[in-house]
């Protein structure tokens, strides 16, 4: 009997005739593009010759000039307890953002035919689009973040140029943060058999798993009669592991279960991956065929317990990530997605949150890839406003649709563990709130009945009252360290994830004295400091998380506020200029890791050693002063010694939650040389030692790349570390030299950063001082393989240079426009 399915299955599958396949273009390059509002745009004839020619996906504001008058605004912020309204800058990058945009394209699709249809998808547009096709409307998204696609089947001449016009528009006042403006993720045209999947409308779940098998579910939302599914599944080496064919129908829903032997579990540390490739036969005809990455893992959120991947309890190692990309803004880069969680892997981080809108599908792909959980979130702000234009004018209309989207676009991603319906909505309070709490999450519900759903809650006490927190799959509390063990004990749901933690303030190498706890501290030259003491009104210092962390399993992890510094919000400098970026990234803004990155990496990263001291060692004029000194650590204790004098020994212990975990010396002289740290285990034994040593003048400069071979695909990037050193190679952390970049042979100069929140420099043009001794200059490929040469030169200095290999791009090539 066993043996007459195979054979019949295998007759099925070779009788059938392939000639119907989905051809997927990506509209990237030959884009018009003009800031003027010009409604005669619409038109298919309009000429559009002197628009600016851009390639999508685009950020118009991301080179600037920066401007204070462009976002200051009078405003009370009502999320960090001001009760009166002061001026404020820099609140949204400061960048020129507000406005309207339009694109144009012209393109033609020869494959176009009877039968045959085309979708139009955007993976978000900023914002409020207004989308036609030679001349006529064909729709209209006004969330940013927002998936969303159109069929322009009606629209769409055969056989000759189309036109598309997309016009964009950004209120003042419409965002907490620089938002990017523009086509700023990609946009592409799906071509198709009238017979044809669904669009998103595939879900592959894995319901059962046991050490010896898997059963893969398949949902398939199709169009057509007298339909065949025949589904494979392969698995990362592409060896196929199992088979169905099918042709039951339910409405417009196939669906079939296959079994996978001896499946590999996807999880952060193997983040192994099947392919499901599905083929749709009419009669004997392929009409279509998906192919859909998917991952075999089980989670479970439990009582006391907290998270379970595969049967193991699992603490969210998390970091909260905003969608700019520092200096290359809004505009998605895979390469500037896979260096930040690269970047992120090593400091032992395994999760990541989309705050406060759905994330790019690019940073998804990634995801599941390198092993990242993700907590996929989708409003800041529900009917109630945060901000005067915010997302509360299309609550009503538009909620549930972006809902529908974010959940039907992603859910076949392995890496999204919870989704969450919202950030601090100022709708925690009052009774309709918590009606909108139910009703968002059983739209998540009713698209993914797989996956729980949170929201970031600021207002805790308003939420166990209400029974706002107790309506959520998973009560998230952002801050209030001190209301977790009384939200814990009312809520029902016996356990609590730190959704947005720390917002911790500090600027890459910058230490300020007396060193000392401090909340909304402001100094002169509109930094933070480094000694990571410093934190808002409403936030803390990382140490005391780490305390609820360990202390309690029914604490199932934390999402520290943020990654990575980004453009906006430069609290506690809200009120001063210039200041135009954040203060509270584990990294700077050009990825740099801040002090903090140790701290996090000493504790999260279970593998590798850590031991960073801090501050840098150059304090001319502070000769005999108190200077305090970190040691962050995975080892218990260490002594440290200036020039070979023993400063003591520190071991970590219980008694403040910085002694738990950090080792430090608060009375240390500063003299000049050579500070040392020997790091010792609970034995005693001698496990690693540190040395750092004062600069001398600024010499040479150092040049290191993250990547030194890329892809000559015309997007990627090399992102090149550039240090000033003294004649030793000791980096000068207090040089500010005025650095100039070239860049020469198969690449372009595309960017720099130096992480300076307070600097006006543009990242687009090739010249930007040095900050704490550093800056990152981004080298991108051209389409053509070869060798590629950045110098960097700067007066006084020798010259650095470094050479970069552009390669063919290799793998799956998808067709561009
Ligand atoms: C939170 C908010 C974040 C950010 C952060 C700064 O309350 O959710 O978006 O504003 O504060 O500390």
């Amino acid at each position: 009997m066993m043996k007459q399915t195979i054979l019949l299955t295998i007759c099925v599958l070779f009788s059938l005739t392939a000639n119907g396949q989905r051809t997927v273009i990506t509209l990237h390059k030959n884009w018009k593009f003009t800031r003027i509002d010009n409604n005669e745009a619409i038109k298919m004839d309009y000429d559009d010759t002197a628009w600016e020619h851009v390639s999508v996906p685009h950020d118009w504001a991301i080179t600037g000039p920066f401007d204070k008058e462009l976002d200051k605004q009078v405003v009370a912020i009502v999320q960090n307890n001001e009760k009166v309204a002061t001026e404020k800058t820099g609140r949204t990058g400061a960048l020129p953002y507000i406005g309207v945009g339009w694109y144009r394209k012209q393109f033609r699709v020869p494959q176009f035919t009877e039968g045959k249809k085309v979708l139009l998808t955007f993976d978000g547009a900023m914002s409020e689009a207004q989308v036609y096709l030679n001349g006529k409307k064909v729709g209209y998204r006004p969330y940013g973040y927002s998936y969303f696609y159109f069929d322009i089947s009606e629209h769409l001449l055969k056989g000759q140029d189309n036109t598309l016009a997309v016009r964009l528009e950004n209120h003042k006042k419409s965002s907490r943060w620089y938002p990017g403006a523009g086509l700023y993720r990609k946009v592409q045209l799906i071509l198709k058999d009238e017979v044809s999947f669904r669009h998103w409308g595939t879900f592959v779940t894995t319901p059962f798993i046991s050490g010896e098998q898997a059963k893969v579910n398949i949902k398939a939302e199709v169009d057509g009669s007298d339909l065949t599914l025949v589904s494979e599944i392969m698995d990362a080496n592409g060896k196929r592991v199992s088979q169905h064919s099918s042709q039951q129908i339910f409405g417009h829903t196939m669906e079939q279960n296959l079994e996978v032997l001896n499946p590999t579990l996807w999880s952060p540390e193997t983040p192994y991956l099947y392919t499901a490739k599905l083929k749709l036969y009419q009669g004997n005809q392929l009409k279509d065929e998906q192919l859909i990455r998917f991952g075999i893992r089980q989670i479970a959120y439990e009582p006391d317990k907290g998270f379970v991947l595969n049967s193991e309890v699992t603490k969210f190692k998390g970091v909260c990530l905003h969608h700019d990309l520092g200096p290359i803004g809004a505009a998605i880069n895979t390469a500037a997605l896979r260096r930040q969680l690269v970047i992120l892997k090593d400091m032992g981080c395994n999760a990541v949150r989309s705050s406060h809108n759905m994330p790019s599908l690019e940073q998804l792909e990634l995801c599941d890839e390198m092993g990242f959980l993700f907590l996929a979130e989708s409003f800041d702000e529900w009917a109630k406003a945060k901000v005067e234009n915010g997302y509360h004018r299309f609550f009503n209309e538009w909620a549930e649709k972006d809902v529908v989207n974010l959940v039907r676009a992603t859910r076949n991603h392995p890496s999204i563990v919870m989704w969450s319906s919202g950030n601090e909505v100022p709708d925690q309070y009052g009774s309709l709130g918590v009606k909108r709490a139910k009703w968002l999450q059983d739209i998540f519900h009713r698209e993914d009945p797989t996956r729980p759903v949170t929201v970031g809650m600021d207002q805790v006490k308003a939420v166990m009252k209400s029974g706002f927190g107790a309506v959520l799959d998973i009560p998230g509390l952002n801050y209030r360290t001190h209301l977790y063990k009384e939200a814990y004990d009312k809520f029902p749901q016996g356990f609590i994830l730190g959704s947005e933690t720390a917002s911790t303030v500090s600027s890459r190498g910058v230490y300020k004295f007396p060193v000392e706890p401090g909340k909304m501290v402001q100094y002169p030259d509109g930094q933070s400091s480094s000694y990571d003491l410093e934190a808002c009104s409403w936030s803390n210092v990382p140490d005391e998380d780490f305390v609820l962390q360990d202390d309690h399993d029914w604490v199932i992890g934390e999402f520290v506020w943020t990654g990575f510094d980004y453009l906006g919000e430069p609290t506690p400098y809200d009120n001063y200029w210039p200041s135009r970026s954040s203060y509270f990234g584990i990294c700077d803004l050009a990825g740099l890791p801040k002090d903090r990155y140790y701290l996090y990496r000493s504790r999260w990263n279970t593998k590798d050693e850590t031991l960073h001291i801090l501050p840098h060692w150059n304090w001319k004029g502070r000769e005999g002063e108190t200077t305090p000194v970190f040691v962050y650590t995975n080892h218990p204790s260490a002594e440290l010694f200036v020039n070979g004098k023993s400063q003591g020994v520190q071991t970590k212990n219980d008694s403040s939650p910085q002694n738990r975990y950090r080792l430090m010396w608060m009375d240390v002289k500063y003299e000049p040389g050579t500070i040392k740290v020997i790091a010792f285990d609970e034995q005693g034994n001698q496990m690693a030692q540190k040395e750092m040593h004062t600069a001398g003048v600024p010499h040479h400069l150092v040049l290191s790349a993250d990547r030194k071979v890329i892809s000559a695909d015309g997007k990627d990037l090399s992102y090149v570390t550039v240090s000033v050193v003294d004649k030793d190679g000791n980096l000068c952390p207090n040089a500010s030299n005025h650095l100039s970049f070239k860049v020469k042979g198969a690449g372009t100069y595309r960017a720099a950063c130096n992480g300076d929140a307070t600097s006006l420099q543009m990242f687009h043009l090739p010249t930007m001082k040095a900050f704490s001794g550093k800056l990152v200059v981004l080298v991108q490929a051209t389409d053509k393989p070869g060798n590629i040469k950045l110098e960097v030169s700067g007066k006084g200095l020798k010259k650095g240079a470094i050479s970069i290999v552009s390669e063919s791009a290799t793998g799956a090539v998808t067709m561009e426009l």
